[in-house]
């Protein structure tokens, strides 16, 4: 029997589209210096100003001239590449010193940088259930994919609890063998409704039961706290949880993740990962920047109060159209549509009648039926921006008679 292979593939991908949840990368190139302004090009080549509404950088460091400078500066010093894994010859005096800096910066013994936020997580939640035998981790539903993925390779036993319920989350500690290693695994802000976790009484429980603590501060790290150290500083509970991870993809505007802990914990992981040891290290030159936007992003609390100041007027300016945002208490703003296709289409209204852009977020990454447009505003977004993109909405929702908030 022959097998057609391609009918496979066609079909997975027909499906896609028909479910209107086929995923279009649009070309956006951003132009230096004048973030959110950026250059869209078309399918057909055709290039146009827009601004975009849907960074992760969420306070504009990956233009910032600090960060550039220092991108630059270690590029002419000692080239493009690392030159290998960080175990043969892959180690820098950048990696080091990034890495120094970055316990420093959450107060703890040690930090590990890795090639991503994504694989900080898989490596990290992987290896501890591998080594911790018998271990159960314990983690929030809404944990991001990257969690999962870690705790599905380290295949320990796992048990999810509902979302934010730390009663739940009590509930499954207290029903568990007591004699086994126990992880919890949440994170500090969750990307897509944007909002907290009770991070104190989630401690306290784990305490209570003796399980480690993992705390994924990706959304936080740079945004929350006096020095920027994510809302478990900003609670003032940083020394009371195991391991923070972090990335510096979102608000120190480059690439790259990475855990803290005690030395213990992170010399396990350095040890034992495969996801760090078998892979080449981050480019010198970025771990350069990283460094700069780190010490920049500390210092300058004046970046998370304006931060604050543009989510805040854009969450109050939806709210006085009655436009269906989901409230909460971060620097994210979610506007629920509940549709894949209207999510779409809405999206490439805004790109193309306003030079606006935000990606419309489909399932897996929100559960089906509540589709939205995810909108996050920088220091960069002024007053105009944000007028413009409310009064867009406004009538783009007027148009296709879109449910108001209630
Ligand atoms: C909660 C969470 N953890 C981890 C990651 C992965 O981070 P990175 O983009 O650095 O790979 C993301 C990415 O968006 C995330 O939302």
């Amino acid at each position: 029997m022959s097998i057609n292979y391609d009918l496979i593939f066609n079909n997975a991908l027909k499906d896609l589209r028909q479910e209107g949840r086929y995923r279009v990368f649009n070309n956006i190139t951003r132009k230096k210096g004048e973030f959110p302004k950026a250059v869209y090009n078309d399918q057909y080549g055709i290039k146009s100003d827009v601004t975009i509404w849907c960074s992760n950088d969420y306070l504009g460091m990956g233009q910032n001239p600090l960060v550039v400078d220092a991108f630059v500066n270690a590029v002419n010093l000692v080239g493009a590449g690392a030159g290998g894994t960080r175990n043969i010859s892959g180690t820098s005096n950048y990696h080091v010193e990034l890495e120094r800096e970055l316990a420093k910066f959450h107060n703890k013994d040690g930090a590990l940088i890795f090639t991503s936020g994504y694989i900080a997580n898989e490596c990290a939640l992987s290896t501890l259930a591998k080594f911790l035998k018998n271990c159960i981790i314990f983690s929030d539903e809404n944990n991001h994919a990257s969690m999962i993925e870690g705790i599905r390779k380290g295949n320990s036993e796992k048990s999810i609890w509902k979302h934010n319920d730390v009663e739940h989350l009590e509930h499954l500690l207290k029903n568990s063998n007591p004699e086994v290693p126990k992880i919890v695994a949440f994170e500090s802000v969750y990307s897509m409704d944007g909002d907290f976790a009770p991070i104190e009484e989630i401690i306290k429980v784990s305490k209570k039961y003796n399980a480690l603590t993992y705390l994924d501060e990706v959304h936080g790290v740079g945004l929350y706290g006096k020095n920027g150290g994510g809302l478990s500083e900003h609670l003032g509970l940083t020394s009371q949880i195991d391991i923070i991870e972090g990335t510096l993809a979102k608000g120190f505007g480059l690439m790259g993740g990475y855990i803290t802990a005690k030395y213990n914990i992170v010399d396990v992981i350095r040890s034992f990962a495969p996801g760090f040891i078998f892979t080449t290290s981050l480019p010198p030159s970025l771990a350069a920047a990283a460094i700069a936007s780190v010490r920049h992003v500390k210092n300058n609390h004046s970046l998370r109060e304006a931060l604050y100041n543009r989510a805040e007027k854009l969450k109050k300016l939806m709210v006085e159209r009655n436009l269906p945002i989901i409230k909460n208490n971060s620097h994210i703003v979610p506007l629920l549509v509940k549709d894949p296709v209207i999510c779409k289409e809405i999206s490439d209204i805004l790109l193309n009648e306003y030079s606006i852009y935000v990606q419309p977020i489909n399932y897996p990454t929100v559960p089906r039926g509540l589709e939205r447009l995810r909108f996050t505003p920088t220091p960069l977004h002024d007053d105009l921006k944000l007028e413009t993109l409310v009064n867009a909405l406004d009538k783009i929702w007027k148009e296709l008679k879109l449910a108001r908030a209630a």
